[in-house]
């Protein structure tokens, strides 16, 4: 099995820890290693025979610094010279492993979701693997607890049998309030995590079916004998870029696909949105402060806080508050507005 990284988003709802050069899973937001390297290191019980971390060329210098610890896996850093959304780094990625191994199954990640369990979260890519050598495009999928819009919906057909893969019925990627409040409802919807298994002429085939133009583009790529080599490749990568769109594969594959399977994930799972998300994933204490980093923090009659920093910090009489101090930036934000924090970021790249 191959492991492909998805690494280049560029997260902006956790300013000001996260900045262009340094987004969300190169950060280490719980303190210690970053999302990026647990990521990593969560696939290893998995022995996969590459791991292919696909990034924007100016955050590549860093994911390639962050994953030398790992010497010895085998790790390759494969630039994008700008994102185009899910698809073309996963069309890429199929490529490259074709080239290789065209039946090999590719289980395609996120490097910025948290995982709980991780021995759970290894049994359920195994299950998922086995789906996949079937010809199935598998999602792993999450039990909804609210009508979050900003996520894919999955039906599947649960009323079969055991503890799946369970034949996918329909996948409605990130549906207005009214739909995602009607597939609570309905009971037999869940997330899709982001997650993703499926043989990789699979994958290949279903893009030439619903993306050809994509297909197409990807199609012209030619290799020199180690084909992992990146400087080979970028300018025929950069050629590639320049020609296509940007799309997600939910869009631009999941949707249409008719041979979707679903594997419940019970892992513990969260996509850390944004701060306000911290107190899923990071144990508050009995009046649901959650601390990151800022020693010896003072805590006098404060309720449901998030606050990260560095130096001596105090929290008195307030509640609901978002504090991140850094050395040159200090946000404080309602935790029901930590959504908004990408309006700062926005602003400032207005000012320049
Ligand atoms: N290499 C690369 N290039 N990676 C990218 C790019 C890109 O251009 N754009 C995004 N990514 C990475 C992000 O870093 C993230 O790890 C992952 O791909 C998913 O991208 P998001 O931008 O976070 O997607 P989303 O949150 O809108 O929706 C997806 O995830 C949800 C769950 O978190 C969808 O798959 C939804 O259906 C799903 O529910
Ligand atoms: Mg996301």
């Amino acid at each position: 099995m191959y492991v492909v990284i998805l690494a280049g988003g560029s997260g902006t709802r956790f300013w000001p820890l996260s900045r262009k050069l340094h987004p969300k899973q190169l950060m280490s937001v719980f303190g210690g290693k970053s999302m990026l390297q647990r990521t990593a290191e969560r696939v290893l019980p998995l022995n996969p025979k590459r791991i292919l971390v696909i990034t924007n060329h100016l955050q590549a210098e860093e994911t390639r610094r962050q994953l030398e610890y790992l010497r010895g896996v085998r790790i390759e850093v494969i630039e994008e010279p700008q994102g185009r959304n899910t698809a073309p780094a996963i069309c890429l990625a199929a490529t490259l492993i074709a080239r290789h191994d065209p039946e090999a199954v590719m289980a395609v990640l996120p490097a910025d979701h948290f995982i709980r369990d991780e021995d759970a979260f290894c049994s359920t890519i195994q299950k998922g693997r086995e789906a996949a050598l079937n010809g199935y495009l598998v999602t792993l999928g999450i039990a909804p607890d609210r009508p979050e819009t900003g996520y894919g919906y999955i039906e599947a057909e649960t009323s079969l049998r055991g503890d799946g893969p369970y034949p996918v019925k329909r996948f409605v990627e990130k549906p207005d309030r009214e739909r995602a409040l009607e597939f609570l409802a309905a009971g037999t919807f869940f997330w899709n995590s982001g997650m993703f298994l499926w043989r990789t002429d699979v994958i290949l085939d279903q893009m030439e079916a619903h993306m050809p133009e994509l297909s197409r583009a990807f199609a012209g790529i030619t290799f020199s004998p180690d084909i992992w080599e990146p400087a080979d490749l970028a300018p025929q990568i950069e050629a590639v870029y320049a020609m296509v769109k940007g799309e997600s594969i939910d869009y631009g594959v999941m949707e249409k696909a008719d041979n979707v399977a679903m594997i419940p994930a019970s892992f513990g799972w969260s996509d850390v949105g944004s701060w306000s998300a911290l107190p899923e994933v990071m144990e508050p204490d009995a009046a649901g402060n959650v601390v990151i980093g800022a020693p010896e923090t003072v805590i006098a009659d404060a309720a449901g806080c998030i606050l990260r920093g560095e130096k001596l910090m105090a929290l008195v009489g307030v509640r609901d508050l978002v504090v991140v101090d850094t050395p040159d930036a200090l946000l404080v934000c309602a935790r029901d507005r930590a959504q908004d924090v990408k309006k700062v970021v926005e602003e400032m790249e207005r000012r320049g």
